[in-house]
């Protein structure tokens, strides 16, 4: 009930006996009534403002909590636009990057959320209204005369892209202003800083992955007879990982640690690692150093702290008999007797200053003697169980020793990251 109804209802529910006060004052409410009006009409107007208000600082609120959650930065920007265009007063809202969007992903340059638009059109529109920081246009515009309200302010969307942020459309026909233009703004400057951190962290990974593909390198170097040997081992046991139901991110951690297992050779002497013939014991004694130095070289870098056990235990043997430190069973690390395994398989099946690469069968031969033995039963059968795999692995093992990894998932040891 408004006042004035209040103020009425008052007045007939004292109409059996009439007060003469009341008689008096009635003349008075009735002068008072568009006052009354006036006032509930722009309390009214202040809730909306309040109830706008707040949803602009829950927007910014939500914005800012999420900063730390680098994701995609397509889906970011929808999301982002996605809320903003729940506060703004437009039909439209959209993202339209006008330069080099290289990290937005491959022929995205257009993210807009709200009534659908033409994204060509929303591009041009981008560069009619993208000259200043921000503008309000209350106009038919030239690239799109149907369109006579928009604002558009500027979004540093990287390190090699520019963009604008659009809003575009009134429902209501009312002109856009400064309430409008601020808040996008400020959207646009928490926007900003995601991007920018997303920006720092690609990079970042990219060095990373630079770094692996160095070390890789250096190790490939050292030992050409085994060149490829890393790059091989890897993706043989990021397969045996799969299969053994490994999840995502435990693959990518076999599959690392398949690449850097050998790393430790970069500290064995020139001299052994390209011998062409068997080692004698000294030398072999020298090169059993090979993955307590890699486990050294790896070990102050937070990143590769998953893939030290794999490092450090590719050679343990099942029956205990192996190196460095002698575990046995299941005291080795599940990493490790995938790499063991993975290992083995390349070393036999490839060609050596003193041999050729082991026939197929040979190779499985061995694998079943030594199951329960040198390795674990469960991840030789995983290998001896799909020959097709192994024959194709034989076949193709030249250009799978040359293929580069990617690291597009190597993001749960992402720098930076706890
Ligand atoms: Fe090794
Ligand atoms: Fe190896």
């Amino acid at each position: 009930m408004t006042s004035l109804q209040a103020l009425n209802f008052a007045s007939h529910a004292h109409a059996g006996a009439v007060s003469p006060d009341l008689i008096f004052a009635q003349p008075a409410v009735y002068e008072a009534a568009p006052l009354i009006q006036q006032m509930e009409a722009e309390i009214d107007q202040l809730s909306g403002q309040l109830a706008q208000t707040f949803e602009e600082l829950n927007l910014i609120h939500n914005l800012a909590c999420n900063l730390d959650s680098v994701g995609d930065r397509n889906t970011l920007c929808r999301d982002t636009l996605r809320k903003l265009a729940v506060c703004l007063p437009v039909e439209t809202v959209a993202i339209v990057w006008l330069e080099q969007n290289s990290r937005v992903g491959s022929a995205v340059d257009v993210v807009q959320a709200g009534e659908p638009m033409d994204g060509a059109l929303l591009r041009r529109i981008a560069e009619e209204l993208g000259s200043e920081e921000a503008v309000v246009a209350n106009y038919a515009l030239r690239s799109a005369p149907e369109i006579d309200r928009a604002i558009s302010v500027r979004l540093e969307g990287g390190l090699r892209s520019s963009s604008r942020m659009l809003a575009i459309g009134s429902p209501s026909g009312a002109e856009l202003g400064t309430i409008e233009v601020q808040l996008m703004q400020s959207v646009a400057s928490i926007l900003q800083a995601h991007l920018a951190i997303d920006d720092q962290f690609a990079e970042m990974r990219s060095m990373f992955a630079g770094t692996v593909l160095s070390l890789v390198s250096a190790v490939d170097a050292k030992d050409p007879y085994t060149c490829g040997h890393s790059n091989r081992v890897s993706q043989l046991a990021e397969m045996l990982a799969d299969d053994l139901g490994y999840d995502t991110h435990a693959r990518e951690t076999v599959r690392m640690a398949g690449l850097l297992h050998d790393i430790g050779k970069i500290g064995v002497p020139d001299a052994i690692l390209g011998k062409p013939g068997r080692l004698t014991d000294e030398e072999f004694d020298q090169m059993k150093k090979h993955p307590v130095l890699g486990y050294g070289i790896l070990h102050g870098i937070r990143q590769f702290e998953p893939i030290l056990p794999g490092v450090r235990h590719h050679h343990e043997s099942w029956d205990g008999r192996g190196y460095p430190d002698g575990l046995a069973g299941e005291e080795i690390p599940h990493m490790a007797r995938i790499l063991a395994v993975a290992d083995a398989f390349d070393a036999m099946s490839s060609d050596r200053p003193y041999r050729t690469g082991m026939p197929l069968a040979r190779v499985e031969k061995i694998f079943r003697e030594g199951r329960g033995q040198q390795w674990d039963a469960e991840v030789v059968d995983c290998l001896l169980n799909d020959r097709e795999r192994m024959e194709q692995f034989i076949q193709q093992r030249d250009s799978l020793g040359t293929q580069l990894p990617s690291f597009d998932l190597w993001s749960g040891h992402r720098i930076g990251s706890k």
